[in-house]
């Protein structure tokens, strides 16, 4: 009688295990990310503690905050939060005008990339995620490091997908050009 119930929970459990493995293994095969590094394929895998924008992110390659955080300025300080924190505003700037890194705005900075992205993939809000999370291989004359926690070597305790995405909203905030840096496509 115990062996039965046993068994029927077991199964159970693994009914629900392989229905959970099917939607991530779908939800990753929906949005194939790339690294602006290496141009190597970015695994970076749904997480249970990842928010349901950060899902929806890996299923479409569409990042929700960006039209959150443009219609509600005060939601996108949960963005510049995550910039600065984890010093982005260090590198960037603190209005992200270029300072020892490159702009990230419309004409910040005077340096030889500050009028347009020194990778062009960056005006896709997937194509900005995959620079951020595994870094960049130097186009610019400096590098920048793997932040996606995912990843191997990356910067202290890494970013999550979530913040990575709230980064790249906040930055569309910021950038709002019209000139040879594109706006998000
Ligand atoms: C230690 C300095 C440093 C820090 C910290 C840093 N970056 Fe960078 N970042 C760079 C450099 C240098 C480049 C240019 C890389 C290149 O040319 O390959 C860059 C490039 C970028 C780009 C591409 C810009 C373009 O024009 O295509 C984005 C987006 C970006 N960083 C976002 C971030 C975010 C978000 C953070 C924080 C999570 C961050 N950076 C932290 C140095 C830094």
């Amino acid at each position: 009688m115990f062996g039965n119930k046993a068994l029927k929970s077991t199964l159970f459990i693994s009914m629900l295990t392989l229905a959970g493995l099917t939607l991530s293994l779908q939800a990753n095969a929906a949005c194939d990310l790339v690294s602006t590094k290496d141009n190597s394929p970015l695994k970076i895998k749904v997480a249970d503690t990842d928010s349901a924008d950060a899902k929806t992110f890996l299923a479409t390659c569409k990042n929700p905050y960006t039209a959150k955080y443009a219609a509600d300025a005060e939601a996108a300080k949960a963005g510049r939060k995550v910039m600065t924190l984890n010093g982005c505003t260090g590198c960037h700037g603190g209005n992200l005008g270029g300072l020892m890194a490159p702009s990230l705005v419309k004409n910040g900075g005077t340096g030889a990339f500050d009028t347009k992205w020194v990778y062009a993939k960056d005006a896709t809000d997937r194509g900005m995620f995959e620079t951020i999370a595994m870094g960049t291989p130097g186009t610019s004359g400096g590098v920048m490091s793997t932040w996606h926690a995912q990843l191997d070597n990356h910067v202290g305790d890494g970013l999550s997908t979530d913040e990575i995405l709230k980064a790249v909203a906040y930055i569309r905030t910021v950038y709002k050009g019209d000139g040879e840096k594109t706006w998000l496509k």
